[in-house]
């Protein structure tokens, strides 16, 4: 019988699954990692008239329509300061594939790639599958990573550092100071920064700042997708942009595994990017009113947990068994440990949920904590 790849053997389905199945049909649901909010209409609208017209019927240039891509260079203008040549643009399905590419183009079997831990279930696990070696950080008390701890960590077979600003799952903000750091980090030791940048818009206090604005040499690659900033998770539209030699050899991957990206989605999201940006700023201004409704009832609970200057996440520090009784009540919850052996001790809780529910899972929350003390 054919077997199979140790690549794959080396990961399991993420953990984060396994928890939503534990759980009651009627359990309120603080597990979830996308917005719950709709996908503006005037995206919505240009999928919708692409498909009529006919537009979407065939495939996209492999890199996607260079509309869309000239409205991704646009958007780094516009947030980022950054000057970005469409034709260093790969528009992929969702920051996902985006990261998988990257990684395949750039890890050679046995490479290290760095990542911060806790941290986004995808970089364990797409290293694996491009047979690299995980190496993941500790982060600092404010779950920041210190661009010195990477630094510590690289060594001759060092062939990537992820950052992830603001981060899942700790809602970290990484200064403009570290994000200059990290591209010396990558120029010095002359190893590929990855910045996945996917909740750039939800950013509380503090401002995002890419490592991208400090990189000279080309040894920054960006990730990015409309799936958090304009609630388009399951339209599966992300990016990757880079120096014109690392896309070329992203788009060979690309090219063979995914031909191009969804073309409805990549009409959604050159609306998304280029229309009104109200319905972000509302977002953003939503969940920093529940961060801080969350953070509030963690207080009142005696529960520490660093504030949160992005995303929608928090991760307080929980006593033994907390995860399993607050499950137990009806709130679905996420376990630190899914997220790296650092995150054991910790919970993920996603607040994007309504007030009214948030309020309601904050009470469960806070009687598991009583009947545990
Ligand atoms: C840090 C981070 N990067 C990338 C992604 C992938 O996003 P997408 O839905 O665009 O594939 C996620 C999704 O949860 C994420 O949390």
């Amino acid at each position: 019988m054919t077997g199979f790849s140790s690549r794959v053997e080396a990961v399991s389905i993420s953990g984060i699954r396994e928890v939503f199945e534990a759980a009651g049909d009627d359990a309120i649901n603080l597990g979830l990692g996308q917005p719950d909010f709709p996908t503006p209409d005037h995206a919505r609208e240009a999928a919708v008239e692409a498909i009529q017209s006919g537009a979407v019927d065939a495939y996209t240039s492999n890199k996607g329509t260079l509309e869309l891509r000239e409205a991704i260079a646009a958007k780094h203008e516009r947030d980022n300061n950054l000057d970005v040549d469409p034709g260093d643009i790969i528009a992929t399905s969702g920051g996902s594939e985006a990261l998988h590419i990257a990684l395949e183009a750039h890890v050679d079997a046995g490479q290290e790639v760095i990542f911060p831990d806790p941290g986004f279930v995808s970089y364990d696990a797409l290293t694996h599958i491009a047979g690299g070696t995980p190496t993941p950080v500790g982060l600092r008390d404010d779950l920041t990573m210190a661009p010195e701890t990477v630094e510590d960590a690289i060594t001759d077979d060092t062939a990537v550092f992820v950052v992830n600003s603001p981060a899942n799952p700790t809602g970290a903000v990484q200064s403009p100071e570290d994000m200059r750091e990290f591209a010396r980090i990558a120029e010095e030791h002359d190893v590929l920064c990855i910045s996945d940048e996917v909740y750039e818009q939800q950013v509380f206090e503090g401002e995002h700042r890419s490592p991208a604005e400090f990189d000279d040499v080309g040894n920054v690659a960006v990730v990015n997708a409309c799936s958090k900033a304009y609630s388009m998770t399951g339209w599966r539209l992300g990016w990757v942009t880079g120096a014109t030699d690392r896309i070329e050899r992203m788009l060979r991957v690309h090219q063979y595994a995914q031909a191009c990206a969804s073309a409805p989605a990549q009409y959604a999201a050159e609306a998304a990017l280029l229309g009104p940006q109200e319905p972000v700023e509302e977002m953003r201004a939503a969940f920093e009113e529940r961060r801080d409704i969350l953070i509030d009832g963690f207080d009142e609970m005696g529960l520490e947990c660093p504030t949160p200057k992005g995303a929608f996440y928090a991760m307080p520090n929980v006593p033994d068994g907390w995860v399993d009784e607050v499950i137990e009540r009806g709130v679905v919850v996420v376990p630190g440990e899914a997220f790296g052996e650092n995150g054991a001790g910790y919970a993920r809780i996603s607040y994007a949920t309504d007030t009214e529910t948030l309020h309601e899972a904050i009470d469960i929350m806070a009687e598991a904590t009583a009947a545990l003390e």
